[in-house]
């Protein structure tokens, strides 16, 4: 869990507060350290100039000059208006790279900007009608345990490599493991496991820090060559764990197999049935789903329904479909 050093150290150093329910006229905190010299921002900023008023500080469509850099810096907080804050959303997936790659920033400034963003889109998760609709309750046990898993120092240092190479990776790293969290719970694993669980689901697909960015963003099907370049990235991805000191089993097992399918099928090592461990088989099934309900560029998103019947009728022979319906009863109770 997270320690409670951590936890006092989160409250000072976190200009950004995660909005609970935005109503229509609210105003929610911004982390200036996304705003630099030369960035255009297209939504309004405001200060508050009395305990209860909010004023203008900088107009949408501005781009930052010295001047209000100035201003900024005078400033303790700015806000953005509720009803902006998808742009707001959308200007931090562009600048948590070149965050992450800004040398003038400490690693525990990183960790907690990569912290709170990540919460944010973790709650965004939870909120939205066809992912976790009916799962809300595991949010309370979830939550906590994601967040220790990203204070942790040994993870967010090789999790860095995902966000700094790929946004989507970093999102959909996310994903799978708020999913294979709620399902390592209704599976009922103990606190302990699932930490292991969270770790292994959010660092899944760290080899593909290794693949070319043109190949993991490719806007549709993959050649030969391609696939085969993508193909390697677990078992990159497991030597990059071990590398770096990750030598909890089941951990690596997750990184390595996720791509393994009972039917001997899958890869990197053509595992069959009962070769294949518990962590691999949920984070497989948390893996198709995610990729299957996330929207990118080059397709739509699809119902979590029918994401649920292709997987249950023709993975069959690739998902365990004992674990798969114990997800499909925790999303569709
Ligand atoms: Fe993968
Ligand atoms: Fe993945």
């Amino acid at each position: 869990m997270l320690d409670r050093k951590r936890q006092e150290q989160l409250k000072i150093n976190s200009t950004f507060v995660v909005p609970q329910k935005k109503e229509d006229h609210s105003y929610v905190l911004l982390d200036k350290r996304f705003l630099h010299l030369g960035d255009n921002i297209n939504f309004n900023l405001y200060f508050k100039n009395r305990p209860t008023q909010m004023t203008l500080f900088l107009q949408s469509d501005t781009v930052v000059d010295m001047q209000q850099q100035q201003r900024l810096q005078e400033v303790e907080q700015v806000f953005v208006s509720s009803t902006e804050y998808h742009q707001y959303e959308i200007f931090v997936e562009e600048h948590l790279q070149k965050l992450i790659q800004d040398t003038s920033l400490t690693l525990d400034e990183k960790t907690d900007i990569i912290y709170t963003s990540s919460t944010e889109l973790t709650h965004s998760l939870y909120d939205n009608p066809e992912a976790l609709e009916n799962v809300q309750r595991s949010e309370n046990i979830v939550m906590p345990i994601l967040q220790s898993i990203l204070y942790n120092d040994d993870t967010i240092a090789s999790y860095m490599k995902i966000i700094e190479h790929d946004y989507y990776t970093h999102t959909h790293s996310l994903n799978v493991s708020v999913y294979a969290l709620c399902l390592g719970a209704a599976l009922g694993l103990k606190e302990e496991k699932l930490i292991l669980l969270g770790r292994a689901a959010l660092l899944h697909d760290l080899g593909k820090s290794k693949i070319s960015y043109e190949v993991i963003n490719k806007n549709g099907v993959l050649t030969q060559e391609e696939f085969d370049e993508m193909k390697n990235h677990p078992s990159l991805g497991y030597e990059i764990a071990v590398k770096i000191g990750i030598n909890d089993k089941n951990i690596l097992d997750g990184i390595r197999h996720h791509h393994e399918k009972l039917d001997g099928k899958g890869y990197p090592d053509n595992l069959k049935e009962h070769e294949i461990k518990l962590f691999p088989r949920i984070i497989g099934i948390c893996d198709v789903f995610d990729a299957l309900t996330t929207r990118r560029s080059y397709k739509k998103a699809m119902h979590s329904f029918n994401a649920l019947q292709i997987m249950k009728l023709e993975m069959n022979a690739h998902l365990d479909m004992k674990i798969l319906n114990v997800f499909i009863k925790m999303l569709h109770k």
